[in-house]
Parts: structure tokens; sequence; C-alpha cells
């Protein structure tokens, strides 16, 4: 998935640094910002504990589903709903998906606020799915949604359900990167009819856990072995950019229906501002974080054109022990409202810190 900051390409930079740890497999590694859990995975499957946390819920749901989540669910609630189930889970969730992909579309939240056709009254109507797309998603959260409450599906079989979801909206979003802007015409990949993506669930035998919370409070609750850090290097909120996958993970059901606003239809998100994405607030929140780690070891991710300068860092993390830094160039995101004379390359530090300290 294309999201900002998000480390698959520097899988093996992050390897490196925590093999520098001498932090072995079996031991605990807390992704405390987790996104996309793309990094939560990779030390999941070289056999670490992972605890995974982000306080997005489309997050939560892909930590639910690859990092908490050790086997494959069987559906058994759904045998006498859907043909052809074998007892064999994974099949089964190939089944379950290939029944969700063939719902009747439906005139749902989706379809009535991001389609051109149920926005039509608008001056201008939104474009983030085809009117096709969108009744097709409001099918597929709505049966799944209904299957949970009536408690025809588990919590974890919900999460790999939902999870298939988000991950296939970037597949059919007619957007560039991010969802704060829909494009004015259509991307072809947008015009496709939407199939879901079957996740793969990642085995092991370990504790892993994934949590929705505000990684400052959380802080306050954990131990690990290895603490990672990846907080926003800048003042770009996740919370407006990623609107449409946070709302769909949190779904409109019970008369709930999130408020939303504006030419694009974005969610309220007042209750989802990072603090690390604000120049007054991020040392505080970073000072408290580095304080309260109870863990052997901090890894923390920024890049160099983050809202906290080298120094700044290196001053907090010293407080807990003794800092090495590594760096690596990286070829930067690239968004729609950049400019030909931006910056293409930047440098990615990686600042580890044994904790000595109380
Ligand atoms: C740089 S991204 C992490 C990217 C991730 N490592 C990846 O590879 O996909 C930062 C993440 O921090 C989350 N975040 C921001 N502030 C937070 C907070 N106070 N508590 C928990 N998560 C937060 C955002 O939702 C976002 O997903």
């Amino acid at each position: 998935m294309r999201y900002y900051g998000c480390k698959s390409k520097l899988l093996d930079f992050l390897s490196k640094g925590v093999a520098k740890t001498g932090i072995n497999h079996g031991s605990i590694f807390c992704d405390l910002f987790s996104g996309t859990t793309i990094v939560a995975r990779y030390f999941k499957q070289k056999g670490y504990t992972v605890y995974a946390n982000d306080f997005l819920e489309f997050s939560y749901s892909l930590a639910r589903a690859y990092i908490k989540n050790n086997t494959y669910p069987n559906f058994s609630g759904l045998k006498k709903l859907i043909d052809g189930f074998n007892g064999h889970p994974t099949e089964n969730l190939d089944i379950v998906v290939d029944h969700l992909n063939n719902l009747s579309p439906v005139k749902g939240f989706i379809y009535k606020n991001y389609c051109p056709g149920g926005t039509e009254n608008l001056d201008f109507p939104r474009m983030y799915f085809t009117n096709q797309n969108g009744m097709k998603i409001d099918a597929i959260r709505t049966e799944i949604q209904k299957w949970k409450d009536e408690n025809i599906i588990s919590e974890d079989e919900f999460y790999i359900l939902l999870t298939s979801l988000i991950e296939t909206i970037p597949y059919v979003a007619n957007i560039s990167g991010n969802y704060a802007a829909y494009l004015k015409k259509w991307d072809p990949r947008a015009l496709k009819l939407i199939k879901l993506r079957v996740p793969v669930v990642l085995g092991s035998k370990r504790k892993n856990k994934a949590f929705k919370e505000d990684a400052n409070i959380l802080i306050k609750k954990i131990h690990s072995d290895i603490l990672y850090l990846d907080p926003p290097y800048n003042a770009r909120q996740y919370a407006p950019n990623y609107f449409l996958l946070e709302l769909i993970a949190e779904g409109w059901f019970n008369g709930q229906e999130p408020k939303i606003y504006g030419k694009t239809g974005m969610r309220a998100y007042e209750n989802q501002k990072s603090a690390f994405c604000q120049k007054n607030t991020v040392l505080t929140v970073f000072e408290d974080l580095i304080r309260h780690a109870k863990t052997k070891f901090i890894l923390l991710s920024y890049n160099d054109e983050g809202l906290m300068s080298e120094d700044e860092i290196v001053d907090v993390l010293a407080t807990r022990g003794d800092v090495q830094i590594f760096k690596r160039s990286h070829r930067r995101y690239r968004s729609i409202n950049q400019n030909e004379s931006d910056r293409r390359i930047v440098f990615e530090t990686l600042y580890s810190l044994k904790v000595s300290k109380e």
C-alpha cells in the first residue's frame, strides 16, 4: 500500500540496525507507529514476538489480521450461509471472499457520498469511486458488519475480511497517492471492477499483539526488548490524508454516520490529530515517549526533513543511554502537490539507543 513514510523499501536497512542490537528472535519487537504494518510483519516473519500499534482504525485492522492473528480461522459460522465450505481454512477464506465479490451492489454511504451518481446534486460531483465500485464497497462492508453484529463471524474473522477490503481500496480509488483529493478524470485503474485481495495470514507460535492507542499512553503500559519508533516526520496529518480508508474501516452503522464536510467529503478528524505532526508539540511528546520507554533498545526512524533536528533528537535519546546513528539515502514519496524543484532524495536516519539509564 502506498503510504507516507512506509518502510517497505527500507526493511533491509532496519534489519541491519536490529541485528546490531544482538536481540534475537523470540524477543519482543514493538512497532509503536505501525501504519501499513510492513515492519511488524517483517519481524513477525523473522520470529520475533511482535506488538503493533497505531491510533488509526484501518491500521489496527491490518495489525489484527497480520500480527495478532497467527492462523487461518475457519469461518465455521458461515457454513450454513455459503455453499462449498470443505473444512480447509485457507480454502474457506477464498470462498468467503468470492461470496463477497459476488454480492449485488447496494446504494449505501460510499455510493451516496463518494461516487458521481450519489453526488450529482453537488456543484462538483465526487469521483473517488465509479458508481459500480462504490456500490460494491457498500455491499461488502455492510455484509461483513452484519455477520459480525450477528456473531456469525468472530472478531479475528471480521478483521481478516475488513483488511481484505481495506487493502483492495487503493486499487480502485481514483486518487494520486493519498485520499485528500480525487482526480478530475478517471484513472484507468479506478475503472476496473473491484475484486477483493485475499490476505495472507502469517503463521507464528508467539503471542503477538495488536493495539489501537495513542503512542504516549500505550508506552506506559508495555515492556519490550526492541522498541521501534517510526512517528510522522512532518506536519502532514495521516487521518485526513487517508480518511477514506479510515472511514471504511470504522464503518457507518447503527445510525452513526460519520460527519463529513467540504468539497471532497472529508471525514472529521479532530480526535485523530497527531502531536508528532506539530512543531510546537513534537519535542514534548517525543521526550515523554523516551522517558517512559521500558525496553532494552530504542530504534527510531526519522528523516532529514523532519520537524525535529538531529541535535534535538540526540539530546533527548542521550538521556537514556548511548546513541548510534546510521544513514541511508532514499527516494522520497512523490505526492501530487510536489514541485519539480523539490528534493527527490532524502536521508533516512536510524537512531539506535542501548538503554542504560532509567
Ligand atoms: C511514518 S508512519 C509509520 C509507517 C509504518 N512504519 C509503515 O512502514 O507503514 C507514522 C504512523 O504513526 C501513526 N501515528 C501518528 N501519531 C500517533 C500517535 N500519537 N499514536 C499512535 N500512532 C500515531 C500514524 O497514523 C501513521 O500510521
